[in-house]
């Protein structure tokens, strides 16, 4: 059994399953590892054939199983979990060897470990992996970052396991250091922002055109067929024709109203705060998971005030303002998070062709969709490209669909409808297309109480008033 396997894996749990199944799919021994010996156990027996994929509890069985340079995919939790498999197994490398982290990891940390196993003669990649545990299964789309030449050893598996778009897989090297990682944190940002508009456009078609489940699933399903054709519309669509085991009623209505969260959107935000880009459609999804949590509050402030009943609407006129406002906020979340990734690539030294991410995202991931094709285009064209919104393409896009986006915002608005995802979505739009906005007066302001200067529009230089006379 000594050094024969293609490909390691530590973490057994559903993800690193089906994930190790899919390399030996492709052709690839594939050896796992994990500390629960049912883990170990139920793998070699859905695996079917040992000499394909194997498994065991012990470490140093596992790394002796590996051709060398070792290929060693970590599917384990965030965190500490990682140093310490990692701490686990750097006895048993070899110089040359490669682990890939391809968990939800934190950047820094990423490149921390990537610095503390250089030193040690080891490749170190970090590679989000999205598509939950079917994609892991049939194809995820993977974004790899770290050392370029061990790259080619890795490279012939993420090739042969990601998800196809027309054939292309959907892997590509990112970039240096925490690259992988990077991008996919921007992904969980872009997934929240494109779930909470799903969500706003279903409060809405529900409160104000009073569609039925059955009608949301029909309408949902009609949008798949369309310009929205992306998994979490399709899922939407699903969901709502889901019915309940234990009532026999539709599931959707009976899941509460709290949504959780691991970190990946708040992360985002957080980072892009700290970069100065602005993203406020992932910023208010992250807002609007923490106020869900707050469902007692929520509800003894429901008491205390009044709310407008929805005016009548046409409810074909709604439907029709609903997609093209979905389609609209779509735009928006994906030109934020493209932004970041274009502005932290300088940041932090990646060099991300933002035409490759946009690629490797049209199947697989969570946030593939109809849209990333024209996104990739976008770049692949104008690979300097600061803010899709500044892609011609996309002009007459978001064009045809900011009107009805206004409607829809000033009914919920008018409405007590809140659709703070929507709404921010706009004002973005608008605040970045505005060659003149009204912050001269919060530079005035700044001045005038702490003399921190300001710029003129009509000359160059640093400038302070003494406001008070
Ligand atoms: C993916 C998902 C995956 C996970 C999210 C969930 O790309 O496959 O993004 O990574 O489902 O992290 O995130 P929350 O629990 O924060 O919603």
């Amino acid at each position: 059994m000594s050094n024969t396997y293609d490909f390691g894996l530590v973490g057994l749990g559903v993800m690193g399953r089906n994930f190790i199944l899919n390399v030996a799919d492709n052709g690839f021994t594939a050896f796992g590892n994990d500390l629960d010996e049912e883990k170990v156990n139920a793998l070699i027996e859905e695996g079917g054939n040992p000499e394909k994929v194997n498994a065991s509890k012990d470490a140093a069985v596992f790394v002796n199983a590996l051709t060398t340079p070792r290929k060693i995919m970590l599917l384990v939790p965030a965190g500490k979990i990682v140093d310490a498999v990692i701490e686990s197994l750097l006895p048993l490398l070899e110089d040359g060897d490669i682990i890939i982290d391809g968990g939800n990891s934190f950047f820094t940390d990423t490149d921390r470990r990537e610095a503390y196993l250089k030193d040690k003669g080891i490749h170190f990649f970090g590679a989000g992996v999205s598509g939950g545990a079917k994609g892991a299964r049939l194809g995820p789309s993977i974004m790899p970052g770290g050392s370029k030449e061990a790259y080619q050893y890795v490279k012939p598996i993420f090739e042969a396991v990601a998800a196809k778009y027309e054939g292309e897989p959907c892997v590509s090297y990112l970039g240096p250091k925490s690259a992988g990682n990077y991008v996919k944190m921007v992904h969980n940002g872009i997934e929240y922002g494109l779930m909470q508009l799903t969500s706003e456009i279903y409060d809405i078609l529900k409160k104000a055109g009073k569609l039925s489940n059955e009608e949301l699933h029909t309408t949902y399903t009609s949008w798949n067929a369309g310009r929205l054709q992306s998994f979490l519309v399709e899922i939407t669509s699903e969901i709502f024709a889901k019915k309940d085991d234990l009532t026999n009623g539709d599931l959707v209505d009976m899941i509460l109203d709290k949504a959780k969260q691991k970190g990946t959107g708040k992360w985002t935000s957080q980072n892009a705060m700290d970069l100065g880009i602005p993203v406020p459609t992932i910023d208010i999804a992250v807002s609007m998971r923490e106020i869900s949590a707050l469902k007692a509050e929520r509800i003894l402030a429901d008491e205390k005030y009044d709310r407008p009943s929805p005016e009548e609407v046409v409810k074909s006129t709604l439907v029709d303002r609903c997609e093209q406002a979905l389609y609209f906020g779509f735009i928006m979340a994906y030109a934020q998070g493209m932004h970041q990734l274009a502005d932290a690539s300088k940041e932090y030294g990646y060099e991300l062709d933002l035409g490759e991410i946009a690629k490797i995202w049209r199947a697989g991931c969570i946030i593939r969709a109809a849209l990333l094709a024209d996104i990739t285009n976008a770049y692949k064209a104008a690979p300097g490209l600061q803010n899709l919104l500044l892609s011609p393409a996309f002009v007459s896009k978001v064009q045809n669909t900011v009107k009805a986006t206004r409607e829809l915002v000033s009914y919920g608005a008018t409405n007590g409808i809140p659709l703070p995802g929507l709404s921010n979505a706009l004002t973005y739009f608008d605040a970045y297309t505005s060659r003149r906005l009204p912050l001269n007066l919060i530079q005035a302001q700044r001045d005038y109480f702490g003399s921190h200067t300001y710029e003129r529009t009509d000359r160059e230089g640093i400038f302070h008033t003494e406001w008070e006379a």
